[in-house]
């Protein structure tokens, strides 16, 4: 295996057909990066691009913005993202760096929220450093190039130190990254338009190098009540971990009475059975929201679903 000849190979292949236009790959803004690295665990580049991502940063251009700033007005950008821990942690972070973060791989792994994958993309990416850097699509490329079975990340990441183009290693990680994500698929890889396909040891069964997480899901039953009073409704802060802080309908034991029907919501690694109840119930730390500001505000896409569905069937109630 030559790597070197492997390095310019995927360089060449990036040139041509990577992502150049991926909004935050063309600043060098460090705080824009870090905001695009959160937005992009766990949600797809498409929707962090056209929608959050441009929204977020109009509203809080600077980390020293976003510490300024009390966390519901953050969490309401958030809304419909999801993983809302993510925004806390950011809030946290901005709230300690105030105008930057720093540029030392350990030091931005004390950070709330940011572990050992940001901080690498922090400092690739953001601050150009000869770091490598290991994310899913990562693992799956070097996995399959160095047909390494079943392993742990540590080997991983050895690995992508050992390949990694002391010359050009932002553009190496990046180049590594979309490989993964455009060529280099978990299923029916592409193995004919890899640029590294000459040296790749996996070649020959790329699929059985992939590492595939059985998704375990947590089927949950929720009961929400509705308590519309003068043309406000009644919202409680969500105590819970999944939705920490935002607000949400209040749950109330389930009843007989006044139900109004019941919707689904796929939430993280939740199914949920959402039961709506017309409902008298007003919690201790009732937040009254104007019914008005409600359907134009920002709330998770789990009340807004619940709202939608009530107010087709209750127009006339409100
Ligand atoms: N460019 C830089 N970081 C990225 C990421 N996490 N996903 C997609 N493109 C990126």
């Amino acid at each position: 295996m030559n790597l070197q000849k492997a390095q310019e190979q995927l360089l060449y292949w990036f040139t041509q057909h990577g992502r150049h236009d991926l909004p935050w790959r063309k600043t060098t803004d460090i705080y824009r990066i870090y905001l695009s690295e959160t937005m992009l665990q766990q949600t797809q580049v498409n929707r962090v691009m056209e929608e959050y991502y441009p929204k977020f940063l109009k509203h809080f251009p600077t980390l020293a913005s976003l510490g300024e700033a009390p966390l519901e007005e953050i969490l309401a950008l958030w809304s419909g993202l999801g993983y809302y821990s993510r925004a806390k942690n950011m809030h946290e972070t901005a709230k300690i760096c105030k105008t930057t973060l720093p540029d030392d791989f350990k030091e931005l792994q004390k950070l709330p929220g940011i572990g050992r994958y940001t901080a690498s993309a922090i400092c690739s990416f953001g601050y150009n450093q000869c770091v490598p850097v290991v994310d899913t699509n990562i693992k799956r490329v070097l996995r399959r190039f160095f047909a390494l079975q079943p392993t742990n990340d540590k080997t991983v990441w050895e690995k992508a130190e050992l390949f990694l183009n002391r010359s050009r290693p932002k553009e190496h990680n990046l180049a590594l990254m979309d490989l993964g994500s455009m060529v280099c698929t978990p299923k029916s890889p592409e193995c004919d338009l890899c640029p590294l396909h000459a040296h790749c040891q996996g070649k020959n069964d790329p699929e059985s190098f992939t590492q595939t997480k059985k998704k375990e899901y947590i089927s949950m039953e929720l009961f929400f009540g509705v308590n519309i009073q003068n043309k406000k409704v009644a919202m409680t802060p969500s105590q819970g971990s999944m939705y920490k802080g935002m607000l949400l309908l209040p749950q109330i034991d389930p009843i007989e009475e006044n139900f109004l029907g019941s919707y689904k919501h796929a939430y993280t690694k939740y199914r949920l059975t959402v039961n709506l109840y017309k409902s008298e119930y007003i919690p201790e730390n009732v937040v009254w929201v104007d019914l008005e500001s409600f359907l134009k505000g920002h709330y998770p896409s789990l009340v807004k679903k619940g709202f939608k569905f009530f107010s087709k069937a209750h127009q006339a109630t409100m």
